[in-house]
């Protein structure tokens, strides 16, 4: 276990492992970022330098699902409201301090000689890499900085060149997850030269509506606007977005800074996976404070030493190639879902959950038992059951196919073998179980008969 060595070179940004904490409150003083270092992060990108803005209050709504508090975040506070020189000091007297951790200044500002008077400022203060900020999706963008530059892959590209021409120190390019194709501003970036690029930031939202003012949180004055979205929400998002940039063949060889939704080492591996050689963390930090850290720290290393890697080039970007489009999927694989009578409580949840939101598949026993059965052949194998059942690997999904065969859509399409008529006998559905639609008003449907697809 103590072989493994977290430590990166990330662009030429030293870290003595890949748990940065992302551009947000946590940065915003030279107090929290020695305190996080000294708690086990190895890396801090500052809270967004520029000219100082003025701040509402409230500023934060979340999502709260069940017992669950802010498994959403929503925020609409701007870049840092602090005096620049102040912020420098800070900078310099924190690498004073952790001269081998990376200190990263995330940068939004507007015209070509103030980006290029602020990376000066950074670099004379000893921050070792810059971020460019091009993804705030409220306020800033309203002035034509944040999103409103992510958004537009021309502007930015001017940018990063501007932005290029002037810094000493490598440069990671900030994506706003708000728009359709996450690939064109990352392309956009990297034509411009830049030496790395970070995502996401936050997701434009609403989180919810004060039923008695009928103002959106965060509410100032009676009023809102909408926010930021990020924390556990947004990370199959990022995770997309990840991918979609680490197995496209021009953006490969950048190395990218995974953020949106990271709380736990699991999260962590699956970001590496899908080809991020740093993390970021911001929600996570805003919960449960700095300590979070060491949880991380030890999963990850626990996690390489099972697995045999030593660093975290051994496996970043290995799950990349398993992200495929569609079309290339096996049409012939072929899963069932499997009850452990040992293991059912006799909640209903997935008989339920299948009878009305799937393929019918599932029934309970003439006998008054309470431990559902399996229909195999209604079943079409589509997780449901699995993913509703509370109780641990009580549902599993089993292979029936025997391998040997592979043909994709992509295939089946050059052999001219799809359906291509509304009534074409070779849509998958064909011959499929469906009960007759009057057996809905039956209390009790125990007849399985039903009737075959034509
Ligand atoms: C309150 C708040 C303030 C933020 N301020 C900034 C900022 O100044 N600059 C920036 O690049 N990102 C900012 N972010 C976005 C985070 O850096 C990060 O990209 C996002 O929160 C997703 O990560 P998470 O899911 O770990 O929170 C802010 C996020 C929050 C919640
Ligand atoms: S896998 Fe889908 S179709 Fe099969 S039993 Fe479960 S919910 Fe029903
Ligand atoms: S959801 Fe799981 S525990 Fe509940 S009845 Fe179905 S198999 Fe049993």
């Amino acid at each position: 276990m103590n072989k493994t060595d977290l430590s990166i070179n990330f662009a030429g940004i030293k870290s003595p492992n890949p748990f940065w904490l992302a551009s947000a409150p946590p940065t915003n003083s030279g107090y929290q970022v020695m305190k996080a270092f000294d708690a086990g992060w190895g890396g801090a990108v500052w809270k967004t330098l520029g000219v100082p803005v003025v701040n509402v209050s409230s500023r934060y709504g979340s999502t709260n699902y069940r017992d669950t508090r802010m498994a959403g975040l929503n925020n609409i506070e701007l870049i840092t409201d602090r005096p620049l020189a102040d912020n420098l000091k800070e900078i310099e007297e924190v690498k004073k301090y952790f001269p081998d951790h990376a200190v990263i200044a995330s940068l939004m500002v507007e015209s070509k000689a103030e980006w290029q008077q602020i990376i000066k400022d950074v670099e004379n203060a000893g921050a070792d890499g810059i971020e460019l900020n091009f993804g705030c999706p409220h306020g800033m963008c309203e002035r034509g900085m944040g999103s409103a530059v992510g958004q537009e892959p021309e502007v930015l590209n001017t940018i990063v060149q501007w932005v290029m021409e002037a810094s000493n120190i490598p440069v990671i390019t900030k994506l706003t997850p708000n728009i359709s194709d996450i690939r064109e501003p990352a392309l956009a970036a990297v034509s411009a030269g830049t030496d790395a690029l970070s995502l996401i930031n936050t997701i434009k939202s609403i989180v919810g509506i004060d039923l008695d003012t009928y103002a959106p949180y965060p509410v100032v004055d009676g009023k809102g606007t909408n926010g930021g979205y990020c924390g556990p929400a947004v990370k199959p998002i990022a995770l997309h977005m990840l991918k979609e940039l680490a197995g496209h063949p021009d953006i490969q060889k950048t190395p990218i800074s995974g953020i949106g939704g990271i709380e736990t080492w699991r999260d962590v591996v699956e970001f590496i996976l899908l080809g991020a050689t740093s993390v970021q963390v911001c929600t996570a930090v805003m919960h449960y404070g700095f300590g979070i850290v060491r949880e991380m720290e030890a999963g990850l290393r626990q996690f390489m030493s099972d697995k045999g890697y030593e660093t975290i080039y051994d496996f970043a970007g290995k799950a990349v190639p398993n992200v495929l489009e569609w079309k290339n999927l096996n049409l012939h694989y072929k899963v069932v879902a499997s009850i452990n009578a040992d293991k059912c409580i006799g909640c209903d949840l997935c008989h339920i959950a299948c009878d009305d939101g799937a393929h019918q598949a599932i029934a309970l026993p003439e006998n008054g038992s309470r431990i559902p059965e399996i229909i195999e052949e209604n079943c079409v194998g589509c997780n449901l059951c699995s993913l509703v059942c509370p109780v641990e690997d009580c549902i599993t999904m089993e292979r029936r196919d025997d391998g040997s065969r592979f043909e994709s859509w992509e295939e089946r399409t050059l052999a001219g073998n799809t359906p291509s008529s509304f009534n074409d006998q070779r849509g998958g559905g064909v011959g499929h179980f469906v009960p007759p639609p009057a057996d809905a008003l039956k209390t009790k449907r125990r007849d399985r008969s039903g009737i075959r697809n034509k």
